[in-house]
């Protein structure tokens, strides 16, 4: 049984402080995950890592195959899923290098394979969607920052878009007005399909830009990617903290 999968986004495609054990090629109904899962320890407990953008971080998001990576976590015993993320900060808390742990999420992907309740009309389950992060990971992330001292803001809403590209400054503004405080590639359909498969999962978004508009100037790789590098430095003592906490 794993105690902790961990998806890693853009800038996190390995976890060094994983002892791997073992690297698992898994064959899904819906198709190849984005890459074999490293099986491993980390401060003593068993945890799972899948790069949500390939080994080597070549599948853009709109090519993500959503349905095969969360069913794959399923099938090796996951319960729990942490889900890292690169985002646009919108919201004025939301400045390059912040941390934040999500609590909604508003959906603007399209044509993705987003549901596995598919075919049969009889088999389709409604999944409730309200609150759509899991509470209890995200206390436990809140929990594990403090102890961690890594600043994090408690919250936001994650608004999805489909990429590749990024948002015009008007996209984001009307974003903003239905309430979104940041935005990233990758949260939908993921988000939805853990839930269908009644996964606990919550994300870990690290700001690496302002969005559209809302900088000085054009956004460019460069920042994203300076910004991303130092995020994950503390998402890694975040999560070393909460493997900590896990099972107690
Ligand atoms: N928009 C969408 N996705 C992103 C952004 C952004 O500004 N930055 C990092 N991922």
């Amino acid at each position: 049984m794993t105690d902790l999968a961990i998806i890693g986004g853009s800038g996190f495609s390995r976890l060094e402080e994983l002892e791997i054990t073992r690297r698992e090629v898994i064959h899904t109904p819906y198709g190849e995950p984005s890459a074999p899962i490293s099986h491993g320890t980390f401060k003593e407990r068993k945890v799972a890592f899948l790069p949500r953008h390939g080994t080597a971080h070549t599948i853009p998001p709109h090519k993500v195959n959503y349905r095969a990576n969360i069913w794959a976590l399923k099938h090796i015993g996951a319960r729990r899923i942490v889900a890292i993320a690169a985002v646009g900060g919108i919201g004025p808390e939301m400045a390059p290098g912040v941390i934040a742990i999500p609590e909604q999420i508003i959906d603007y992907t399209h044509g993705r394979d987003h549901t596995y309740f598919e075919h049969d009309l009889s088999q389709v389950t409604h999944i409730d969607f309200t609150h759509p992060y899991s509470e209890k990971i995200r206390q436990r992330l809140l929990k594990a920052a403090k102890a961690a001292k890594v600043p994090v803001v408690a919250g936001g809403v994650y608004g999805a878009t489909q990429g590749p590209r990024l948002e015009t400054a008007m996209e984001i503004n009307r974003m903003e007005r239905d309430g979104c405080t940041l935005v990233g590639m990758t949260g939908m359909p993921e988000t939805a399909l853990a839930r269908e498969l009644g996964l606990d999962y919550a994300c870990c978004a690290v700001v690496a830009n302002w969005a559209a508009g809302r900088g000085d100037g054009p956004i460019s790789m460069k920042e994203i990617e300076g910004h991303i590098g130092r995020g994950m430095e503390q998402i890694i003592s975040l999560i070393e903290a909460l493997v900590g906490e896990l099972g107690r």
